[in-house]
């Protein structure tokens, strides 16, 4: 045991943090910049991205099969493992993620080892509208946990977002404010907890359950 563990400390958890908004005023980088800022309140250290850098062509399985993988994949691949966790804030695009979001998603997931599995995730969203792009939370729930991915279940939802944040980029209303740190607060617990004591290893299986056939069959153990 090292002295760190013996008198209890910790290394702070890294969060990797980016709006899948390429908007210059996107309210999701807003949200997205405000996790950050209660990441390092609470003593983590938040990798701040932007959704350009993760930025991806079409999907294309020809050009997987010819080994490419596009700089924008490779970026979001090393950004997610050099933390412990990541946070999407993300716009609703027709009751859905945005398409670029699932197709560097897509792009990603064809790397092995999985860069998704066992990764920590909160979800957030921000939108004009009444629903705050609730919808667009439950459509990347999907892929993330298909791919081993723990989303905690809570996600926070901005709603009427363009009147919700003050000039100095903090939620206006007191209680949605707190809501929202003390979400971002109880995620990095789990992180926390999760990386100290390792408790939720698994074996990985992309189709779990499924006859046993090399054109399907990709499985991975626990480091
Ligand atoms: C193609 C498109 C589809 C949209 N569909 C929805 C939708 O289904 N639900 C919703 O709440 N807002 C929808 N919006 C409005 C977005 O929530 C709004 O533009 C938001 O500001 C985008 O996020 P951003 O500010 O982070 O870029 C849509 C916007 C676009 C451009």
């Amino acid at each position: 045991m090292d002295e760190q563990q013996k008198i209890g400390h910790h290394e702070p958890s890294r969060i990797l943090v980016f709006s899948s908004s390429l908007r210059k005023h996107s309210l999701n980088t807003s949200l997205a910049k405000l996790a950050a800022t209660v990441i390092e309140k609470n003593g983590g250290i938040a990798d701040f991205a932007n959704m350009s850098e993760f930025d991806c062509p079409s999907f294309n399985q020809d050009l997987e099969d010819e080994k490419f993988h596009p700089p924008g994949a490779e970026e979001l691949r090393k950004r997610i493992l050099a933390n412990d966790a990541f946070i999407i804030a993300s716009p609703e695009y027709n009751g859905s993620m945005p398409g670029m979001l699932k197709n560097s998603i897509d792009w990603v997931s064809r790397f092995r080892p999985q860069p998704f599995n066992e990764r920590h995730a909160l979800l957030m969203s921000a939108s004009p509208s009444m629903g705050g792009g609730n919808k667009a939370l439950w459509s990347l729930r999907m892929p993330l946990e298909h791919l081993g991915s723990n989303v905690f279940p809570n996600m926070f939802s901005l709603a009427t977002a363009h009147k919700a944040f003050t000039p100095e980029g903090t939620i206006a209303d007191p209680t949605l404010a707190k809501r929202f740190e003390d979400n971002i607060e109880a995620f990095m617990n789990l992180v926390e907890a999760a990386k100290n004591y390792p408790c939720i290893k698994k074996a990985w299986v992309e189709f779990l359950g499924e006859q046993i056939d090399p054109v399907t069959e990709r499985v991975e153990l626990s480091s």
